[in-house]
């Protein structure tokens, strides 16, 4: 594929890691489609990038909604043709609290963007890559740590990520006879809307509130465009990107 011609969607891509990896693509030559909720942050990385409409695709989507993936998936076919890279990133999380405590509709909330979206995005990326031409492409899900191990009071959101493991495999493995290939990217505290409170502190295992190590998203960027450029007969299954002072290796 000529590098001018990949084409790659990234959701979630106004805010943190999402906006990295986009930043990223464009500036290896990726044209890019952008989806998200609001369109003013989508529009903002575009103009960040200096990147122009040629190259690139706005496309308001709540990733939730199968109608809005499916307009998502028309548009992307319409301007660019076909998807080579999906980076299927939008997630969100849930105030922490006692586990008995947690209501209901939060509980959904989460379930609905960090699976559920996950799951529209990649099956339309899916049935995408198998029918092009050339044929296939690589799905790469964002899942996190807490695709490993909980923060307290985090039952949606590390159950959530937990499930994205099982997709992730599960895609890989259907994805085999039709060059549809599947990678897992478990990040560890790059800075973003979502870590802030953790440079103030946040609650660890024992109890006790600590500040915690962050790192540059851009890293997160490199790494996905990495693994995006390999050819389709090789995946990085998963690959762990943490800060390294982070709580994770050593129990603490
Ligand atoms: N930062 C980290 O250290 C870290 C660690 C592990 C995993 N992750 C994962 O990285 C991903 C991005 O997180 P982040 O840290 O960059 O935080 P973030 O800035 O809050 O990013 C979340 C993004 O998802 C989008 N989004 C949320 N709900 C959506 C929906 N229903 N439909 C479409 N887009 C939606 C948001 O845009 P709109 O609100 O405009 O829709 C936003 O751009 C998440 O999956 C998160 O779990 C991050």
């Amino acid at each position: 594929m000529a590098a001018g011609n990949r084409t790659a969607l990234v959701t979630g891509a106004g805010t943190g890691v999402g906006k990295a990896v986009a930043l990223a693509l464009l500036k290896d030559g990726y044209r890019v489609a952008l989806a998200g909720r609001r369109k003013d942050m989508l529009e903002q990385t575009v103009k960040e990038a200096g990147a122009n409409g040629k190259n690139t695709l706005v496309v308001p989507t709540d990733v939730g909604k199968p109608d809005q993936v499916a307009a998502l998936f028309a548009q992307i076919k319409e301007k660019f043709g076909r998807l080579d890279t999906l980076f299927n990133n939008a997630g969100g999380n849930a105030p922490g609290v006692p586990f008995d405590e947690l209501p209901y509709d939060k509980w959904q909330a989460v379930v609905d963007v960090n699976l559920t979206g996950m799951f529209l995005c990649a099956q339309a990326a899916f049935r995408m890559m198998k029918e092009q031409t050339p044929r296939g492409g690589r799905i790469i899900n964002n899942g996190s740590i807490s695709a490993h191990v909980p923060r307290p009071g985090s039952a949606p959101y590390t159950a959530t990520k937990h499930g994205v493991t099982g997709l992730t495999k599960t895609i890989a493995l259907d994805g085999r006879n039709f060059e549809v290939v599947c990678g897992q990217i478990d990040i560890g505290n790059a800075i973003s809307p979502m870590t802030e409170r953790m440079a103030q502190g946040v609650r660890q295992a024992n109890g006790t509130m600590a500040p915690e190590a962050r790192m540059d998203p851009s890293h997160v960027g490199d790494a996905v465009v990495f693994m995006a450029n390999l050819p389709l007969d090789v995946n990085v299954h998963t690959m762990t990107i943490m800060a390294s002072k982070m709580p994770f290796v050593g129990r603490g």
